[in-house]
């Protein structure tokens, strides 16, 4: 090659490199682009029927418009930082992953869902598919790169489109194109949502088995209603609002330590809970929200319940995953306006319940459910990818036992928002609805 032509090469190849390096991400991109850079969905629709469909049902499309996120951003996030001023880029930056477009356009607070702005394309097929790459060694609080226009990225190489151009980009592989936005550092320098790190240093991070395999899951198909039928990505997105993907992520098992007790002996139950399907920590994401809890009943011979309460292991902090009659979320009446908010019940499940959670604390050291309000957080109770816990229950059988066979039933289930805050706040019910992840059974016999 001659030596001005390898110039030029260098040259351009020089030009391209920071062209993107220019490129602003995270904060800096407030503001750095139009909401007409951007194509509406409806206009991918026409050909990419099948995935726009599919996204349209996926919480990726109603990041923004979802009702308890716009409860939790207008009631809660923006009434705090009118209050407490310090807080407006915090809460001007939840829109960098919620309301993408709005954000980069410098719209915010963007316009109430109800005044259907474009805003309201929320997490858009034109926004993921013109993020180029990530700016830091972290990806982390919106700090993906975008550069949109007539070229849509992807993760295959070599096709053709009438509508746009296209091209490979690695990054569409990588479990850090999702860790942008699926984790979150608070002003306080607390990780309040942290999925693709609770991944990375799990077994599938290890293993390379990324987001992408269990949320945008492979099939044969056509990603356009032109194209030859090829393995596609299927834009599910299912998490947390499906109940097929939370069914079954935990694993349970239970057997009593002795078979056969006399009348006025103990039982001891030990439940293991493997999480055997999910790439990171159940609960994750959300996870100031989010609870799981583990209920044990008993059923002697004549028919009579008892409920038991979870063995005590002694850990620091233990005390927040075990179910109490206890008051939380004081937090709340700084944005509601009420002086001396008492809070709401913390937990509003049985008490002695064990609880699979990981609270959050104000700097006050009270349980909060405002991530933007964290300054610590708890011990961590959750269950990690492939880990096993055990409970036990430690059962003194009661005077008045029937003689017989006594059945026992676990049952895990799921909430993604604490009763009390959803009924306080005015969630709709569904966010606080009781989702099953699974049951077990045992038994043992009682003697005379
Ligand atoms: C007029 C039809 C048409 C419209 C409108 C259209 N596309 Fe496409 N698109 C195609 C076709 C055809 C392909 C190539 C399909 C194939 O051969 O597998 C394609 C491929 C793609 C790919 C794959 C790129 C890769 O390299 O992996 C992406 C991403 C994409 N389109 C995004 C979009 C987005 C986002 C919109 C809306 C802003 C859009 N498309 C609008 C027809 C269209
Ligand atoms: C949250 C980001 C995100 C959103 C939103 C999104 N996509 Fe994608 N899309 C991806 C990723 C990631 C891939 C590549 C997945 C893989 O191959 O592992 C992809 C792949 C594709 C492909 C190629 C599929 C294939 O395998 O042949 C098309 C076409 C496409 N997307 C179009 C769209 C359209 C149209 C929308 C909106 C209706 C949309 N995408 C919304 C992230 C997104
Ligand atoms: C531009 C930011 C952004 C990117 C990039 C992104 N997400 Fe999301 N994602 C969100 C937001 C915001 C929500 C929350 C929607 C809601 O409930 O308000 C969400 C929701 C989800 C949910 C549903 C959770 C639930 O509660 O049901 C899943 C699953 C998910 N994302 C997976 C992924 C995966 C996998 C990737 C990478 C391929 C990805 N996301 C990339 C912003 C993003
Ligand atoms: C081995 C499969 C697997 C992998 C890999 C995986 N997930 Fe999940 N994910 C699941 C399952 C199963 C659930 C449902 C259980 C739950 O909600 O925790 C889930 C739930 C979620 C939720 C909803 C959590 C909530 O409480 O709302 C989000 C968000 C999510 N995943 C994002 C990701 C991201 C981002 C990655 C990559 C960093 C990833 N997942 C990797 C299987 C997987
Ligand atoms: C770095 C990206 C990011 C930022 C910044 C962010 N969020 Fe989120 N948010 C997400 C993702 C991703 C999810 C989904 C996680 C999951 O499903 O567990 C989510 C979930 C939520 C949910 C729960 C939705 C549900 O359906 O259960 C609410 C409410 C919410 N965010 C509000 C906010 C508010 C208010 C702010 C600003 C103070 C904010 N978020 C800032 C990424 C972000």
């Amino acid at each position: 090659m001659k030596p001005e032509k390898l110039f030029l090469l260098l040259l351009f190849a020089g030009s391209c490199f920071s062209a993107e390096q220019d490129l602003p991400a995270g904060e800096e991109a407030f503001h750095s682009k139009q909401y007409s850079d951007f194509e509406k969905p409806e206009t991918c629709q026409s050909c990419h029927t099948d995935i726009y469909q599919q996204w349209s049902q996926a919480m990726m499309s109603q990041a923004y418009t979802h009702h308890w996120d716009e409860i939790e951003y207008f009631d809660l996030a923006v009434a705090h930082a009118k209050v407490v001023p310090e807080l407006k880029p915090v809460v001007d930056g939840c829109n960098g992953c919620h309301a993408p477009l709005a954000y980069l356009s410098g719209d915010v607070p963007p316009p109430r869902p109800a005044e259907n702005s474009r805003a309201n394309e929320s997490v858009s097929c034109d926004l993921c598919h013109s993020i180029i790459g990530f700016k830091g060694d972290v990806p982390f609080n919106f700090n993906y790169i975008s550069s949109p226009g007539r070229m849509k990225y992807g993760a295959k190489a070599g096709l053709k489109s009438p509508h746009h151009d296209t091209e490979y980009n690695e990054f569409f592989t990588k479990a850090e194109f999702c860790g942008t936005c699926h984790n979150e550092k608070n002003p306080y320098g607390i990780w309040v949502k942290s999925t693709q790190l609770e991944w990375k240093e799990g077994p599938y991070g290890q293993q390379g088995v990324v987001c992408q395999q269990c949320h945008v899951p492979k099939a044969l198909g056509k990603n356009a209603k032109m194209a030859q039928e090829d393995v596609v990505a299927q834009h599910l997105f299912h998490g947390a609002h499906d109940p097929g993907k939370l069914a079954g992520a935990i694993e349970m098992r239970m057997h009593p330590e002795e078979r056969e007790i006399e009348y006025d002996g103990t039982a001891v139950i030990k439940v293991q809970l493997f999480n055997g399907k999910a790439g990171h920590k159940i609960p994750t994401g959300s996870v100031e929200d989010r609870i799981m809890w583990l209920h044990l009943t008993a059923q002697d011979a004549d028919g009579a319940e008892y409920h038991l309460p979870v063995d005590k292991k002694g850990f620091a902090g233990e005390a927040y995953t075990i179910a109490a009659d206890e008051l939380a979320y004081q937090d709340m009446g700084i944005a509601k306006g009420i002086e001396n908010f008492p809070g709401v019940q913390r937990d509003g499940v049985p008490i002695g319940d064990r609880i699979f959670r990981m609270p959050y604390f104000d700097k006050q050291g009270r349980m909060t459910i405002q991530q933007w309000n964290t300054a610590s957080l708890g011990t961590d109770y959750r269950i990690g990818p492939r880990e096993t816990k055990i409970e036990t229950f430690t059962w003194e059988l009661p005077e008045d036992i029937a003689l017989g066979k006594v059945t026992f039933t676990a049952r895990l289930n799921y909430q993604r928002l604490v009763k009390p805050v959803a009924d306080f706040l005015g969630v709709p019910e569904e966010e606080s609805e009781i989702v099953p992840i699974n049951t077990a059974t045992t038994w043992i016999e009682v003697y005379d």
